[in-house]
């Protein structure tokens, strides 16, 4: 397995915890930066990190900002993605089994640093059900290419 990492300015700390706990479970990853505290604009770094998934160079992402929302607006821009912004363990579980989420989000200042890697560590475990979802994932895809869907 290997993970894409991406954050901005506002969550470079908590980047570089999960780049340590990623290290510490023997998973491969890429951080595609920021590579400091300095300001940058979070759409470039969450587009490297899920772009990584998209094209399959990385089998998930873990986006992170000050909140979550931005990076997550980002990724979800990039085709192929499904990125969603955690908060709970229940969250993290769920966007896997029932929406088969690629890119995690989250925030530095929402999630404290021992929740973000109960959180990753769900996420990177837990299967996606299928089953009806999977009817329901490929409408994402729908949407995704335009298609106008009715009910
Ligand atoms: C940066 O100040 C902040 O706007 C960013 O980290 C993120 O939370 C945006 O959604």
């Amino acid at each position: 397995m290997k993970v894409s990492l991406g954050a901005d300015h506002g969550a470079f700390e908590l980047k570089e915890a999960v780049k340590k706990h990623l290290e510490e479970k023997g998973i491969e990853f890429e951080d595609f930066g920021c590579y400091s505290k300095e300001s940058v604009d979070y759409p470039k770094y969450a587009f490297l990190a899920a772009n990584a998934v998209a094209k399959g160079e990385c089998d998930f992402g873990i986006i992170c900002c000050t909140t979550g929302l931005g990076v997550s607006m980002a990724a979800n821009k990039v085709k192929g993605v499904r990125a969603a912004v955690c908060t709970s363990e229940m969250l993290a579980e769920m966007t896997r089994r029932h929406n088969n989420a690629n890119v995690i989000c989250m925030g530095q200042k929402v999630v404290s640093e021992d929740l973000a890697m109960k959180m990753i560590d769900i996420f990177l475990s837990t299967e996606f059900e299928g089953g009806r979802h999977e009817r329901r994932v490929s409408l994402l895809t729908d949407i995704e290419n335009g298609k106008e869907l009715t009910v």
